[in-house]
This record gives C-alpha cells, sequence and structure tokens, in this order.
C-alpha cells in the first residue's frame, strides 16, 4: 500500500453511500502480457483494501459493480470464469467481512446468475445480516434499467391487484420495488480507469451522487485512492436543485 495519511475530514463531508465502478482489469493484465482473468484475480485485493479504508474514514455503505447484466455478451470463457470467481471470493471473505461488521447484501437479477453465486450471496447476507459497521452491496447481475424494468412490473402487479392505486405513487412508493428497498441514495459516485461513463450502475440512486472518475486501473486502486476521491468530493457544493 502506498504510505499516505488518512485526511482529517468533517464527518458531514463524508460520503455515506460510495458506488464503485471497478474497471481496467482487462487493461492492466494486457499491460503486463497476462490473462485478462489475472487482472480480475488482482482486482480482489483491491476491493477489499478499499473497504478497509471505507470503514476507518466512516463510510457506511459501498455498493461493487462486479457483474452487470451486460456482462453475459463477453467470451464464454470469461463469463464462466466471472461466475466461479464471484462466488469463491463471497464463500473465501465471507468470515473476514463478519469480522470486520460488514453487512453484505446481494443486488441483482436471479434471471441467468449461477444458483451457486446465489447460494454464496445467501449464506453470506445471512450471516451477516445484523452487522452495522458497512454494508457492502454486491451487484452481481445487476443492470440499472433491467432493476427498473423488474420494479415497474411488480408494481404494475400490485396496482392489478388493487394494493395500490395508480394515482398515488410517489417516488418512495416506487423506490419500495427496487432491488435493495433500503439502499441510500449514492453521495460519490467512483469509476477506476479513466472511462467517462455510468454503464447502466445505480441510475436510480445516483442523481444526486458526485462523480469522481480516477484515472488509475482497478488492480492498481487502495484505499489511499478512495480518500483522494473523498477528499474531492468533501469540496463540492452539494444543492439537491435548490439555488
Ligand atoms: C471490469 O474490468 C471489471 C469487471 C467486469 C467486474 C469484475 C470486477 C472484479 C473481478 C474486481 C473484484 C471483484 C470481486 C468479486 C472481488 P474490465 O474487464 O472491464 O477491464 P477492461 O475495461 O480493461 O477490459
Amino acid at each position: 500500500m502506498k504510505s499516505m495519511k488518512m485526511p482529517k475530514i468533517a464527518a458531514e463531508k463524508i460520503p455515506a453511500h460510495v458506488a464503485i465502478v471497478m474497471d481496467g482489469n482487462g487493461r492492466w493484465a494486457k499491460e503486463r502480457g497476462l490473462p485478462r482473468t489475472a487482472g480480475h484475480e488482482a482486482g480482489e485485493a483491491a476491493l477489499f483494501d478499499v473497504i478497509e479504508g471505507a470503514i476507518q474514514i466512516g463510510v457506511k455503505e459501498i455498493s461493487a459493480y462486479a457483474f452487470s447484466t451486460e456482462n453475459w455478451r463477453r467470451s464464454p470463457d470469461e463469463v464462466k470464469f466471472l461466475m466461479g470467481f464471484n462466488r469463491d471470493v463471497i464463500r473465501r471473505r465471507r468470515d473476514e467481512m463478519h469480522a470486520m461488521g460488514v453487512r453484505v447484501r446481494w443486488v441483482g437479477r436471479p434471471k441467468r446468475l449461477w444458483s451457486s453465486v446465489i447460494n454464496e450471496l445467501e449464506e453470506a447476507e445471512t450471516l451477516t445480516a445484523k452487522n452495522k459497521v458497512l454494508t457492502l452491496n454486491m451487484c452481481v447481475n445487476y443492470g440499472g434499467r433491467s432493476e427498473i424494468v423488474d420494479a415497474a412490473t411488480a408494481l404494475a402487479k400490485d396496482v392489478k391487484r388493487g394494493k395500490v392505486s395508480a394515482e398515488k405513487v410517489t417516488e418512495k412508493i416506487f423506490a419500495k420495488y427496487l432491488d435493495q428497498p433500503q439502499m441510500r441514495d449514492v453521495d460519490l459516485f467512483l469509476r477506476s480507469s479513466g472511462e467517462l461513463r455510468t454503464s447502466n450502475f445505480l441510475p436510480w440512486q445516483s442523481v444526486y451522487a458526485e462523480f469522481v472518475f480516477m484515472d488509475v486501473l482497478w488492480p492498481d486502486v487502495d484505499r489511499t485512492t478512495l480518500w483522494k476521491a473523498i477528499e474531492e468530493y468533501s469540496h463540492r457544493d452539494r444543492r439537491f436543485g435548490k439555488a
């Protein structure tokens, strides 16, 4: 880890919820003449260092984009690797997460997802359900538009059944139908690798997020990268539509 002291930032300037697009694993591997999968493997340490650094600085919730509904378009070998890798990481890191007081939650669609991955996610959710230090939303087979479409479908069914009146649907009611209704709005949205896109990650929750795009490939990220982004965030003027 690089040596950088944790910046001193007032508690109200620390983002409660940080969403992270962990991009650049493939390029990191390519630069080293390694297979893309080696980049994903190297990305594991980055994620867990960021989680520790988040706890130290007082972040309450992290959403990590581990596999998107669009990632099924990758080569069958890479998809297979990413499925197995997600399953193994969740299993291997479960006790460590629990010991740190991390509550793990799965956010995403069951459709197509390997049942062994779902089983590991559910085991981790059950084990860590009462933890309060930090919530880690593992976004596996997650897509922002599919989350909104699924919510609209479920809501339409409730309207048809007479449980909800169509005229009375508010943002608050709609949000109850999202994958994780308790999820906070995103305060800080991070993406590594220099790409300037959100790639279908948490659109509903990020409408007032501050964006920081980091010019570093995901495997080279650590807690100091997070702290630097939070420092930048702490200087932003968040107005939420007010003058
Ligand atoms: C993007 O890199 C990464 C993903 C497709 C998500 C997978 C993320 C990890 C494996 C990191 C750690 C995750 C866990 C579960 C510990 P890319 O392949 O798009 O890179 P590229 O843009 O350079 O090709």
